[in-house]
């Protein structure tokens, strides 16, 4: 068997400062919003991979095609002896990656997710005997320390996760990855495409309740470790798109006036009836974008891919030696 490593790269109580932080600042502020990171315990992991299978929520099946087709490809260019993937959830579409990646020796897969990243790892483990793998339970918008491990390295940043950052945070973040990388080293960058209103949307309010049920999950989240009552069922889940800012933004309607305790942070939030609190934003992107946000940050989009019906891309930038 190959070894297993799980590193957690900041101590519990410093996640339960951050969400508090999060929290006081993102209920107390105009208009009420919340970091999306905070979706992920295990029960929100479980979810995730769920809208991954709806019949709605093309950008996993669409990622996955293009990976299928340019693995090969992929690989070629980066002849990378370590991945790193950010956010890397189920590792389920990275599969395809490690396939075609023969001179791989060390996967280290970086979520908030613990239960995601032990569920990956052993799997992962089981079928590539003789692969290296080294979780961090780290968040990658903080300052990420890798463990070493053989270049040239690839880092991946796949499912359009980037979206979920906001336009400063995405530069922020895109900056920080390329102080990570040495000459030869690459990024692979999924991004979700600008596409139908009615898609994106659909994409985002599933038939069967999945993602409504993904986005109250948050209040869970709150309720379990600040000690809070939000009532789920009090809350309606919004998806709109943005035309302006071509995101889509995920929000919890409150359905009457009421007032929600956060007793681990002494709050009381009153919600008027329709008040709405911003949970998420899904960024959808255009090539000329994301080719302006890699170069602001300093990196060359060397490679461009869509799968055939041009809702997705993955971006290849390999630093210059
Ligand atoms: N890459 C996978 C999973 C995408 S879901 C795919 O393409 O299917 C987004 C993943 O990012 C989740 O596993 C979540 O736990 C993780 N995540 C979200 N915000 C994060 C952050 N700030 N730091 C680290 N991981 C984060
Ligand atoms: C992880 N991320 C890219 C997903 C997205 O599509 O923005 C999260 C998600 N939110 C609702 N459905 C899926």
């Amino acid at each position: 068997m190959s070894p297993f490593r799980i590193t957690r790269t900041l101590p519990e109580d410093a996640t339960g400062a951050a969400l508090r932080a999060d929290v006081l600042h993102g209920l107390t502020g105009d208009p009420r919003t919340l970091p999306p990171k905070w979706f992920y315990d295990a029960h929100g992991s479980e979810l995730f991979e769920k809208i991954t299978r709806l019949p709605e929520y093309y950008p996993t099946r669409a990622e996955r095609e293009i990976l299928s087709a340019r693995a090969g490809e992929i690989a070629a260019a980066a002849g990378a002896r370590t991945l790193v993937e950010l956010g890397s959830g189920s590792s389920e579409k990275t599969r395809l990656l490690l396939g075609a990646l023969t001179e791989l020796h060390t996967y280290i897969p970086v979520d908030v997710s613990e239960s995601a990243l032990r569920q990956a790892g052993r799997a992962l483990t089981a079928e590539r005997p003789g692969l290296d793998v080294h979780a961090l339970i780290a968040d990658f918008t903080g300052r990420l320390t890798l463990p070493d491990a053989p270049g040239p390295r690839l880092v991946a940043f796949l499912g359009g996760t980037i979206g979920n950052l906001l336009p400063g945070e995405r530069a922020a973040f895109l900056a920080s990855v390329h102080a990570l990388l040495a000459p030869g080293d690459g990024l692979l960058l999924g991004t979700d495409l600008v596409k139908d209103e009615q898609v994106l949307v659909r994409a985002y309010d599933d038939e069967a309740g999945v993602t409504a049920a993904f986005n109250k999950n948050v209040l869970t989240v709150i309720n379990r470790e600040l000690g809070a009552d939000f009532d789920p069922a009090a809350f309606e889940h919004v998806a709109l798109w943005d035309a302006e800012r071509e995101w889509i933004e995920m929000r919890l309607r409150s359905r009457t006036a009421q007032t929600v305790k956060v007793p681990a942070l002494d709050l009381a939030v009153d919600f008027a009836a329709g008040e709405e609190l911003r949970t998420e934003v899904s960024a959808k992107f255009r090539g000329e974008g994301v080719r302006a946000e890699l170069a602001a940050a300093g990196l060359e989009l060397s490679r461009w891919w869509t799968d055939a019906e041009g809702r997705f891309a993955l971006s290849l930038s390999i630093v210059r030696r």
